[in-house]
């Protein structure tokens, strides 16, 4: 059975994730960083016949990130996937620069899914799949980016930037990773109905987009649906 562990699962794309991946008969080690008020999440865990295991996970602090590295032990993980991440509303001015919301989004954007990767590392090492994915943005790229949104703009960048250098570095271990633009999504981020993609539309191509990484596409950033973004 495939492993598969996602960070953010209680909203959003990571629930979609979770439940798409359990759908398909996968072992999801969903993580979140309130488990006793992630409802929605506890309810699939209690339907999915031992599929879904709950884990406390915040990624951007280092000793929650410990704790789930001991709890998990050797335990190979077959799918790595980077998914929670925020964007603050107060950060997407340029006429005032909060340097606080700036390096709480970088930490949970571009940090947090570097120092998950690396903990987890040998558990990838282990795993048979040994896949990295990141759930990036098109607002990292810096040739496409328009105005605003600075701060989360900036921390899709730097995530980019280091999973691109994971891909590389990381070659040598049989690792793969995925650089992935889940569309407009319609969540809490997307901004409800307004957005293009439904999260169940937007799992399903993301999970086939980590099902087709390979290692000469290791390290592209591309979308949902397989299109190519430019950096
Ligand atoms: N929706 C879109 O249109 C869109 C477009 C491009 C990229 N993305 C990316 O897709 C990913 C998922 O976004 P979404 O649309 O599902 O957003 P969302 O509905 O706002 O969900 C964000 C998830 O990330 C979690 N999270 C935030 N900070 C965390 C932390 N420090 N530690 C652990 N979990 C944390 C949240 O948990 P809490 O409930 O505890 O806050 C929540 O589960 C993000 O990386 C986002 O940047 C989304």
């Amino acid at each position: 059975m495939t492993t598969v562990l996602i960070t953010g699962t209680n909203r959003g794309l990571g629930l979609a994730l979770t439940r798409r991946y359990a759908v398909e008969g996968a072992e999801v080690i969903a993580c979140c960083r309130d488990p006793a008020k992630a409802h929605a999440l506890k309810e699939l865990a209690a339907s999915s016949r031992g599929r879904v295991r709950i884990m406390q996970l915040d990624v951007a602090d280092e000793a929650s990130i410990a704790s789930l590295k001991l709890a998990l032990g050797d335990q190979p993980i077959d799918i790595l996937i980077n998914n929670a991440g925020m964007s603050d509303p107060s950060a997407r001015s340029a006429d005032r620069i909060e340097a606080e919301t700036w390096m709480t989004t970088l930490r949970v954007n571009a940090l947090g899914p570097m120092l998950v990767a690396h903990a987890l590392r040998d558990n990838l090492r282990r795993g048979s799949h040994k896949k990295l994915a990141a759930i990036s943005s098109n607002r990292g790229s810096t040739s496409r980016a328009g105005g605003g949104n600075y701060a989360y703009q900036a921390s899709k960048a730097a995530l980019n930037n280091g999973m691109r250098a994971l891909s590389r570095d990381w070659a040598s271990d049989g690792i793969l990773v995925g650089i992935l633009h889940p569309g407009w999504v319609r969540t809490d981020m997307g901004g409800g109905e307004v957005a293009f993609v439904s999260a169940e539309e937007s799992a399903r191509g993301l999970i086939r987009r980590i099902a087709e990484l390979m290692p000469t596409t290791s390290g592209a950033f591309q979308d949902y649906r397989g299109v190519a973004i430019r950096w």
